[in-house]
């Protein structure tokens, strides 16, 4: 070694420089933003375990839309609140269930805002689990399949611009493109939740969508935390039966899983920032323990480095705004 011929630390001196040879960088286009959807009126309604995020009825969906726009925020994620529950989840399919019409009023208020919706049952049954069950509680896959087809088309004929399906039951990316085609939207893309994992971090999630299972938990279908080759495994799949973004969820723990996906298979990617992620942020801020936006930045920096084109995150509108106010001042992040 020649030291000191090479200092790494030249190309650090001063901000200036260090914009100059970074090699990642966040964008607000790269966030996806989740909206909690109603019915009623004028409700906006605060998730206690995730401040700053809130359930919107479909009239007061028009601020929200203008202001996430402005700040360059191009895509949503949507999740529906029905008024009733049942069984089999009806409301899901309802052409006029919440999340139906959320999509029109989105599309009518920036007809460019790309909406994505999230195809799953355990919003809409009553005992919250993501499909149909047998008289011993366990999720029957196929037929689980017919009922999350029939929602994505719905989905589709309410305008949504892609469909992400989050259940995790086998073969529903390849159920869901056929009853898509069939219906006509072969060009509806699909965003599957391919490696989603049993976690404890959709905590809050559950909480805002009213959505945790009445008994048991999802481990038998949800992945297993332990299993990397699985998840591989499951993106391989979802690839197969013609998925066209794949996604890694949650993000933070599966750092690891990301980077492998991206470097297998070369696929457009997402990762999921989730409820449970953000909560601990915000709890932690609130308390003045840690500096909200530095660690914000520096969590979605990781996601984006480890591999995801696009990171559905609760922190986009607050990343995009100081983005937008730190360029102004010459600093890129
Ligand atoms: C529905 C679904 C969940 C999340 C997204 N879609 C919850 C779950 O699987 O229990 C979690 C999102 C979050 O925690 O922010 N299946
Ligand atoms: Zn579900």
């Amino acid at each position: 070694m020649q030291f000191p011929e090479y200092r790494a630390r030249r190309l650090r001196v001063s901000e200036t420089l260090r914009s100059l040879v970074r090699e990642t960088q966040l964008d607000a286009k790269d966030f996806i933003y989740p909206l909690y959807v109603k019915h009623g009126s004028k409700l906006k309604e605060e998730i206690s375990s995730m401040p700053g995020v809130y359930r919107f009825s479909i009239d007061m969906l028009e601020d929200e839309i203008l202001e996430i726009k402005k700040l360059g925020i191009r895509s949503v994620i949507l999740f529906g609140i029905p008024d009733s529950k049942d069984e089999m989840g009806t409301e899901s399919y309802d052409a006029h269930g919440a999340v139906q019409e959320a999509v029109q009023e989105i599309h009518r208020v920036d007809p460019d805002m790309i909406v994505i919706t999230d195809v799953c049952m355990c919003e809409y049954t009553d005992h919250g689990h993501c499909g149909k069950l047998d008289d011993k509680g366990y999720v029957i896959n196929d037929a689980t399949l017919e009922m999350l087809a029939k929602e994505a088309v719905s989905h589709a004929q309410a305008g949504a611009d892609i469909v992400a399906p989050s259940d995790m039951m086998d073969g529903r990316v390849g159920a869901i493109r056929d009853a898509l085609d069939e219906a006509g939207f072969e060009n509806t893309p699909i965003m599957a939740y391919s490696a989603k994992f049993a976690s404890a971090y959709y905590g809050p999630f559950r909480e805002a969508a009213e959505s945790s299972p009445k008994f048991g938990n999802r481990k038998s279908y949800q992945m297993d935390s332990a299993n990397a080759l699985e998840a591989l495994r499951e993106v391989e799949l979802d690839i197969q039966e013609s998925a066209d973004f794949v996604m890694v969820k949650p993000a933070l723990s599966y750092l690891d899983i990301l980077w492998r996906v991206k470097e297998r298979f070369e696929f457009p990617t997402v990762c999921y920032n989730v409820s449970g992620e953000y909560a601990m942020v915000k709890a932690a801020a609130q308390k003045g323990w840690i500096d909200e936006k530095a660690i914000v930045l520096e969590t979605l920096l990781s996601m984006k480095r480890a591999g995801a084109d696009l990171i559905i995150t609760y922190h986009a509108k607050d990343t995009a705004r100081w983005i937008l106010e730190d360029l102004h001042k010459g600093i890129t992040h």
